[in-house]
């Protein structure tokens, strides 16, 4: 066992006792030619949906989920890197909950960097929020990994003017299957940016792109869709490894496209449950079998989570903190050559799922 070994046992150790729940065997986080050198991790946390009541009141539950989040991740031994937060940090674009949920992040360690949701933009396209937090796309290089933000939730102007302001199409956008939204897009502008800013990058540096929809089609009626998604995919596809992370959906999902490979993130709000259109699709998303212990209306937290990310040899592992639940890790497969969840679909360390109760 390798000192870096030790590390994550110990971090494991942490992170399992906090939880009060399982216990992840050491070996599911190490990846094939994984070297200390090349390794770290970073925390996400995503979808807080911070929602304004009156006054100085903020819906509770949601409040609570970040809240919890952020003590968890001060608590990591080892630090994370840097911590992502995936978008969807307000309900309705308000200042005051931009503000709110703004200054409960505060409350993070270290680095934080930050991905525009659907719900933190429509009212007033993003200003606040930028005003905030700054660029709604951006790229940055971190221990020899290109790390690239993008804002995949615009549209197009026909739907744009359709409504006489941002209130409309905020209102029109925070329903889930709202057949009078839009499908969200990257657009042409982001898509010219991507392509200058992956020019002077070789094509063995492993790349990490964080949206806030998944940058894949999975379901339009939800918006869990990105409708220039192949277009991106394109532009990501002359490099070795590629990993997208993404928000939105508030639920696990994985998939490989090429060389790409998805992995959502989970929703600290409230879990979204799985479309009954998986049953059909021919996809490495995850059978409509296999729970997420939801929704237990006696456990607020219950199906939320967050996560930590571990970067081995370019190919990211998602280790999902769902509280009282067990930790769930989907981790790049180097001999099938994709994502997979480790304690649903390897036969072999297959356990049962476990509930609080
Ligand atoms: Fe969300
Ligand atoms: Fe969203």
């Amino acid at each position: 066992m390798t000192p870096d070994d030790l590390k994550r046992r110990d971090f494991l150790k942490a992170s399992s006792g906090l939880l009060g729940a399982s216990v992840l065997p050491v070996s599911l986080v190490e990846l094939a030619g994984a070297t200390p050198a090349e390794s770290f991790t970073f925390a996400y946390i995503s979808d807080s949906h911070i929602q304004h009541v009156k006054g100085a009141q903020f819906v509770r539950n949601w409040d609570r989920g970040l809240m919890r989040a952020v003590a968890e991740c001060n608590l990591m031994n080892p630090r994370p890197d840097f911590v992502m937060f995936g978008g969807d940090l307000a309900q309705l674009a308000l200042p005051q909950e931009l503000d709110h949920g703004a200054q409960l992040l505060s409350g993070l360690k270290g680095p934080v960097r930050m991905v525009m949701g659907e719900h933190d933009y429509y009212a007033d396209d993003g200003a606040y929020w930028s005003k905030l937090f700054g660029p709604q796309w951006y790229s940055f290089d971190h221990k020899g990994v290109h790390f690239v933000v993008l804002n995949s939730i615009l549209t197009d102007k026909a739907w744009y003017d359709r409504w006489p302001d941002g209130k409309a199409r905020m209102a029109e956008m925070a329903g889930l299957d709202n057949p009078n939204g839009s499908p969200f897009q990257v657009g042409a502008e982001q898509r010219a940016w991507l392509k200058k800013d992956l020019a002077n990058v070789s094509k063995d540096t492993p790349i990490v792109v964080f949206s806030h929809s998944p940058l894949q089609k999975i379901f339009k009626n939800w918006n869990f869709w990105t409708d220039d998604a192949e277009l991106v995919q394109d532009i990501l596809k002359p490099f070795k490894k590629v990993n997208v992370l993404y928000g939105h959906v508030h639920q696990i999902q994985y998939n490989q496209i090429g060389n790409i490979s998805f992995n959502s993130v989970m929703a600290t709000a409230w879990p979204w449950p799985y479309p009954q259109s998986y049953a059909q699709a021919p996809s490495l998303l995850p059978k409509l079998t296999v729970p997420i212990n939801r929704a237990d209306p006696f456990f607020e937290r219950d199906a939320t989570g967050w996560q930590y990310i571990d970067v081995a040899s370019g190919r990211v592992a998602a280790h999902y903190l769902l509280p009282e639940n067990p930790v769930r890790t989907v981790a790049f497969d180097a001999k099938k050559n994709q994502p997979v969840d480790l304690q649903y679909q390897d036969e072999k360390s297959r356990t049962l799922p476990q509930n609080h109760y």
